[in-house]
């Protein structure tokens, strides 16, 4: 989808449907207005008629007004005007595009970005437009034998009564980066673990860096057991698929600028291990390297919007398979970084995969790392699939990646790191276990990998319960792109 903002007059716009806004009441818009006096009054008679009530999302279309350029004219409903917050803003975006898709328009001119919105600036206005028509057009079925038609919209233009400024051109370029990455990381998250193996993330990130000029480096399965990541090895040990290590690096800031990396969990399938799963929702498994897949979604938009920053990503990805070499409850394996882990429950293998990641991202010297993790259901049953869990053992961290998530829509919430729950991993056997019993599971499996992590600013973003959605829209989100996005997007302007 092509996306350009202009300034335009709406009785001028030559599109094939220009959509304006009605608040409760019949009160038009101010371009709205404009375009009802160049056709006559037509939209003040429907009011008076009392068609069109204004309210929240509701749409009407009209076709051929006389003296007015666009072949249709879509008016929404905007609801009461002094109540337009950001929940209503989007529920109106949505109802526009459900509107526009059952039409033939190939393209649209909207006169959305004037409206005031509570607490909102132009350049969110002008993301969440941006966001919401790449996510109105997403689509599941290619590996249909018959994918349905795609949608005939393909071009969006935001149109202004005053001319755009600078920052609102950036907003158009930014936001379709992200509605790329999004659209990346959704695309690799509703493959099938038959498809998207660790091979084949190592490979998309490959390509990517041919494409975007970025630097892939593979590691094998020798390379780590060089480095000692028995952490890592352990959990690949049941499966027939070679775990990689992947790490892409793009430099776009000076270069003694120390770089945030982005540690993605990426279990391209999690059977549980030999402590199996039971079955019912198990195909659900394969979102489990949605982490590593928002990380390449925000490595490709960052890379498309040129962010003067240096990021690193590590993707730490492998199968959890139960099988005769699979590593069985009460093994006790070294990390990396040294510290023995004795693994008690084999589905817990998140974070086996992540200490090991998260002790390698050290090497990068990093200002800042993020690790993004499907890591446990407990965060599901805690935040379920409004907020991503947020850990961090840095205060201004997590208050930066909160304010970033709740920017772009893409929320998170903020869970103790406290020492209190650091002895729920206490070991008889080893110097900790993975896993610390059924209270506060995201909390404990949070600790775990801060024990690895003391030697650099860090957070940690559970998004076990925001990754994907289950039931009869199943499917990826693409989140967190926008936080992470949005998180580098405000380091760069500070
Ligand atoms: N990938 C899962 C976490 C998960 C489960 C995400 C369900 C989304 C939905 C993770 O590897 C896992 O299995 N975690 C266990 C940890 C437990 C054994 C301590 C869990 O949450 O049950
Ligand atoms: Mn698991
Ligand atoms: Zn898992």
């Amino acid at each position: 989808m092509e996306f350009s903002i202009k300034q335009t007059s709406p009785e001028k716009a030559r599109s094939a449907c220009v959509v304006l806004g009605v608040y409760e009441g019949g009160i038009l818009t101010p371009s709205a207005q404009v375009f009802d006096k160049s056709a006559a009054h037509q939209l003040s008679k429907l009011i008076t008629r009392g068609d069109l009530t204004g309210k929240t999302g509701s749409t009407v279309m009209l076709h051929n007004l006389s003296k007015i350029e666009s072949e249709r004219v879509l008016l929404v409903g905007l609801g009461k005007q002094d109540e337009l917050n950001a929940k209503q803003f989007l529920d109106i975006v949505r109802a526009t595009f459900a509107a526009l898709h059952k039409t033939i328009c190939k393209d649209a001119t909207l006169f959305l970005t004037d409206l005031t919105v509570q607490d909102r600036d132009e350049t969110w206005k002008i993301n969440q437009i941006v966001l919401l028509a790449a996510e109105s057009i997403y689509r599941t079925d290619s590996l249909k034998s018959k994918p349905a038609d795609k949608p005939a919209l393909r071009k969006i233009v935001l149109g202004c009564t005053k001319k755009p400024g600078n920052s609102a051109q950036t907003a158009v370029i930014q936001a379709s980066a992200i509605a790329h990455g999004m659209k990346l990381a959704k695309d690799l998250g509703n493959l099938p673990g038959n498809i998207c193996t660790p091979t084949y993330l190592a490979e998309q990130a490959q390509k990517m860096a041919e494409s975007h000029k970025l630097r892939a480096t593979i590691l094998e399965e020798k390379d780590m057991e060089k480095l000692g990541m028995h952490s890592l090895l352990s959990v690949t040990r049941g499966s027939r698929q070679p775990a990689k290590l992947i790490t892409l690096e793009y430099r776009g800031g000076e270069k003694k600028q120390k770089p945030v990396v982005l540690v993605g969990k990426g279990l391209t399938f999690d059977s549980g291990g030999i402590s199996l799963k039971p079955g019912g929702e198990m195909d659900e498994m394969k979102y489990d390297m949605c982490g590593a897949a928002s990380v390449l979604g925000t490595m490709l938009a960052i890379a498309e919007m040129k962010l003067p920053i240096n990021v690193v990503a590590v993707i730490p990805s492998s199968e959890n398979m139960p099988d005769g070499a699979a590593s069985k409850p009460g093994d006790i394996v070294t990390s990396m970084a040294g510290l023995t882990i004795e693994i008690l429950n084999t589905d817990a293998e998140g974070r086996l995969i992540l200490c090991d990641a998260l002790t390698y991202a050290a090497r990068f010297e990093p200002d800042t790392v993020v690790d993004i993790a499907t890591l446990t259901g407990a965060c599901v049953i805690a935040l379920g699939g409004v907020a991503s869990g947020l850990f961090s053992n840095q205060e201004q961290l997590a208050r930066d990646l909160l304010a970033a998530g709740d920017y772009a829509n893409d929320k998170a919430w903020q869970l103790p790191l406290w020492e209190e729950y650091q002895s729920q991993l206490d070991s008889n056997f080893a110097d900790l276990q993975n896993i610390g019993g059924r209270a506060a599971g995201s909390v404990t499996a949070a600790c775990f990998l801060s024990r690895f992590t003391k030697d650099y600013r860090w957070a940690h973003l559970d998004i076990a319960g925001t990754a994907w959605k289950s039931g009869k829209d199943k499917g990826s989100t693409g989140r967190p792109v926008p936080l992470l996005a949005q998180y580098l997007i405000n380091r760069c302007a500070k």
